[in-house]
């Protein structure tokens, strides 16, 4: 078996309060760590580094955990720019937007798709990504639904079933019969292809009644629950989540005192995802009523057409600290960490001893730099366990 020795590190981000300075990060400054059979063996300083058969010399920069991302659409046809473009003018987002994507994604063929998708993951990777969640949501209909998940499988074992995204433009008159459509045929094809279910349970899209259903028969199939809500308003998703004991309720655009203490008091995530309230123009969430209530938060991409076409998480924390009020640490914290949280994963998001050494070796002495120095490309290599 061959180690690896990285050495040199004047900061290293383990997320291992045990480790270091005992901060949230657990910083071990002038650090090495050695990587066997794909894991972390040794941490310590780099004075003290063990012979190993390779050496990576990082030169006093920071290296910290690669980031995990635990909400994208990244499977989709087409584009939502003059969406966008509307919405920098003043008009409102609405969930109906979604049409146009599931009208694309349907036409789109399988190596269409395919190709798209890698190029996609290819960015969120150069930035550092090394583990990602992707959803369906726009097929709609069970083919379609079955399309995007068997993409989504060449690229992660995150993958998380979202029929019910919104109800499609031939089933608005009968919703019934659409909810029917994803509770039986839909997920009978879909629940072997998915590990993950979601619904997005808000305005325009379903009810919580609605959105309960759903993901108890999705539960009953084996699925694990985690759930768009509060997006666009106080509509009952974030309950939902904690009723159920989600893993993470995503969006919380929307948090009263009330949800955020049953947030507190339960194990469900909330992930924030500030690329939707750029791209949106709505109102940041205030990440200090979350972290003074002691939730567990989490920061992701949302990559997604219609809503946050964004695929950079040094973007996504630079907007939260200057936007949601997440202190830099913070905002690592729950870019790595907190991301392996909403996935209920315990081996990433960190690396103590025995985390798969999924690392980032950034161009710069220290992770503050993301918000310090937004817009800059400061990712120097991505090294992930294989
Ligand atoms: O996470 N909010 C719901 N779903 C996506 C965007 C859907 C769309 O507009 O395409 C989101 O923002
Ligand atoms: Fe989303």
């Amino acid at each position: 078996m061959s180690s690896t020795v990285v050495t040199g590190i004047g900061e290293l981000v383990t997320n291992d309060p045990t480790l270091g300075d005992s901060s949230l990060l657990g910083i071990v400054r002038d650090a090495a760590f050695v990587v066997e059979d794909g894991k972390v063996s040794w941490i310590g300083s780099s004075k003290s580094a063990p012979a190993s058969d390779q050496l990576i010399q990082v030169g006093g920069k920071s290296v910290i955990p690669g980031f995990v991302d635990s909400h994208t659409h990244a499977v989709f046809g087409g584009d939502r720019v003059r969406d966008f473009v509307g919405r920098m003018t003043g008009e409102k987002y609405a969930a109906g937007g979604i049409k146009t994507t599931v009208a694309a994604t349907r036409e789109a063929g399988v190596d269409q798709l395919r190709e798209h998708t890698a190029g996609i993951v290819g960015e969120l990777r150069a930035g550092g990504i090394t583990t990602f969640e992707i959803k369906s949501g726009y097929g709609l209909d069970v083919q379609s639904e079955a399309k995007i998940l068997d993409v989504a499988n060449e690229f992660t074992q995150e993958v998380t079933f979202l029929g019910a995204h919104v109800v499609p433009a031939e089933f608005a008159s009968e919703r019934e019969h659409y909810i029917s459509l994803v509770l039986g045929e839909m997920l009978d094809i879909c629940a072997p292809k998915a590990k993950w279910i979601d619904v997005f349970c808000d305005t325009g899209a379903f009810t919580p009644e609605e959105s309960c259903r759903i993901l108890d028969a999705g539960m009953a199939r084996g699925l694990l629950p985690r759930l768009h809500g509060n997006q666009l308003g106080h509509t009952g998703g974030v309950q939902l989540a904690v009723e159920i004991d989600a893993a993470s309720v995503d969006h919380c655009t929307y948090l009263s005192d009330e949800e955020i203490g049953s947030l507190a008091a339960s194990n469900t995530v909330a992930t924030l995802l500030p690329g939707a309230e750029f791209s949106t123009r709505s109102l940041y969430p205030d990440a200090r009523r979350l972290y003074a209530a002691g939730v567990k938060v989490a920061l992701a991409t949302d990559c997604n057409p219609g809503t946050s076409f964004i695929t950079s998480m040094p973007w996504v924390i630079a907007t939260a600290v200057r936007e949601m009020y997440f202190t830099p640490a913070q905002a690592l914290h729950a870019a790595t960490f907190g991301g392996s949280q909403a996935l209920r994963r315990r081996d990433i998001g960190h690396l103590g001893v025995g985390a798969r050494a999924d690392f980032v070796i950034l161009d710069a002495p220290s992770h503050e730099y993301f918000a310090y120095r937004p817009g800059s490309n400061l990712i120097s290599r991505v090294i992930a366990a294989v």
